[in-house]
């Protein structure tokens, strides 16, 4: 990993930006990582502006590396203004950008936020996850998981 992207991550990871649950989001999307078992979770909350549909803000929560955090911290920062269609096209790569290219390794840390975003705008509802066991912390969730036979859902998004 090259000092310039290094030293990006770890401004992120030291002052990350949008994170922590958001209580009144309109929509919210949970990935774990098939490639090194990460999670990350994504709140995203709609305006209507000019009478389209737009992103107002996102918010995360995440076990994982320090890159997911900090391609989630800039992520989550490009997000707002984003009309959903526009938001849905968007990469891993492109969700990066701002950190400058990833190494290949740590390509899919980028791809967990991609995937939390859409699994947000493919319409989970808040109403969904609190149903699951534990209430609506990622935290919550992953300790009731492994306390019960019931599993968080993983979306696979590849
Ligand atoms: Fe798992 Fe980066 S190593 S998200």
């Amino acid at each position: 990993m090259n000092d310039d992207l290094q030293a990006k991550i770890e401004e992120a990871v030291k002052n990350p930006r949008n994170l922590g649950e958001m209580k009144d989001a309109d929509a919210i999307g949970t990935v774990g990582s098939a490639d090194c078992g990460d999670m990350l979770r994504m709140w995203v909350k709609f305006k209507e502006q000019d009478g389209r549909k737009v992103i107002d803000r996102a918010t995360f929560q995440t076990f994982g590396c320090q890159t997911a955090i900090a391609v989630a911290s800039v992520a989550t920062e490009m997000l707002a203004g984003k009309t959903v269609a526009e938001a849905q096209s968007m990469s891993g790569e492109e969700l990066a950008a701002p950190l400058g290219p990833l190494p290949p390794v740590k390509i899919h840390c980028a791809q967990l936020v991609e995937g939390a975003l859409r699994s947000a705008l493919a319409g989970e509802t808040p109403k969904e996850a609190k149903r699951v066991p534990g209430g609506p912390t990622l935290l919550g969730q992953l300790n009731a998981a492994q306390s019960d036979e019931r599993k968080i859902k993983i979306v696979l998004d590849k």
